[in-house]
């Protein structure tokens, strides 16, 4: 692990801001290996000492993922000039720690949407060739039918010729429908419906791989994920 400057690492932690940390720092609420800080430049190791803030260890994270209930009206991105993005729904703190949406969803999209700053476990996630399975809800006009059903397992392809891979797709008793996807085209749960005709009306994103939306969390809440969490993330369903 890097050694980071004290502030630096406890800022990365996403607890406070660097002016906050300084004066904690100054008014002695810090300590390294049980020893009071004195200075925010003070070099740390994170993977040799134990840096504590009024007693409690403060956990160093290389890098750092939430899980957000995205509400409607918001872009899947870190910044717009003109619209709300889902990184203006988090605090001042964790803006710095440089996180982004894996993946996209619509702005009229909700549901489960991943931040962090971990390009690679983006990557992972996002790539067909992991065979991540995305769960989306969606509402559409018209049931799903048994050959929507078969069409999908086939493996749609789009008006614009687009081939997708085979999806799976399983109607639910209220009209609605679930429909599980390994890849993420461009509007593409929709565009596969519409191509059944049965445009969608609503989409909300449930579940991927074996990490599913926190149901007490409301739209646009969020919070850190657990270590088990995380690795549910990636595993196949
Ligand atoms: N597919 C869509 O069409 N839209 C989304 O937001 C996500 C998947």
């Amino acid at each position: 692990m890097p050694v980071l400057r004290l502030d630096k690492l406890i800022s990365e932690c996403g607890l406070a801001s660097r002016k906050e940390i300084k004066q904690m720092i100054k008014s002695g609420r810090v300590a390294v290996d049980g020893i009071v800080a004195a200075a925010p430049e003070q070099k740390v190791d994170p993977a040799i000492s134990l840096v504590t803030l009024d007693g409690e260890a403060v956990c160093y994270k290389k890098f750092h993922y939430y899980m957000m209930n995205k509400p409607e009206g918001v872009l899947s991105a870190t910044d717009d000039g003109k619209q709300k993005t889902v990184l203006d729904l988090v605090t001042p703190e964790m803006r710095k720690l440089g996180l982004f949406p894996v993946g996209r969803l619509d702005k009229d999209t909700t549901g489960l949407l991943l931040l962090t700053d971990d390009g690679e476990f983006a990557h992972k996630v996002i790539s067909p060739k992991s065979e991540i399975v995305k769960t989306y809800h969606a509402w559409t006009e018209g049931a799903v039918n048994s050959s929507d059903v078969a069409a999908f397992a086939d493996g749609l392809v789009l008006a614009d010729g687009t081939k997708c891979l085979p999806a799976e797709l399983k109607p639910v008793d209220d009209g609605s429908c679930l429909v599980m996807v390994m890849e993420g085209k461009y509007h593409q749960v929709k565009r596969m419906l519409a191509s059944r005709g049965k445009p969608v009306q609503r989409l909300k994103r449930l579940s991927i791989g074996a990490l599913k939306l926190d149901s007490s969390l409301k739209p646009g809440e969020y919070r850190e994920l657990t270590e088990n969490e995380l690795c549910s993330v990636l595993k196949k369903i």
